[in-house]
């Protein structure tokens, strides 16, 4: 089971800064298959980067198999 909340993700450089997740809530059962649709810059790799652990640069919960991820190593 993956669970994620309330995410938040900024991307900002020097002259930059661009809100791509503003507070997302979502919730997969273990065994369940779902796709994640949406045009072209909706945020959709953000949200995949965050939940797989690739990103911990982000605002919100994800939490698997019932365990809250911490940001340490
Ligand atoms: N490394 C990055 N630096 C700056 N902006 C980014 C970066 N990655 C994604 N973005 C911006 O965040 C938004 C969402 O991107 P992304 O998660 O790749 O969307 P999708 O996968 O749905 O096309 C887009 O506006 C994109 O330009
Ligand atoms: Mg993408």
């Amino acid at each position: 089971m993956i669970e994620f909340q309330r995410i938040q993700k900024t991307y900002s450089l020097e002259h930059y800064r661009y809100d791509a997740l503003k507070g997302v809530d979502g919730y997969v059962d273990s065994g369940e298959v779902v796709a994640l649709c949406g045009p072209s810059g909706a945020g959709k790799s953000s949200l995949l980067s965050i939940c797989s652990l690739l990103d911990n640069n982000y605002k919100g919960r994800v939490i698997i198999g019932g365990t809250a991820v911490t940001k340490t190593s």
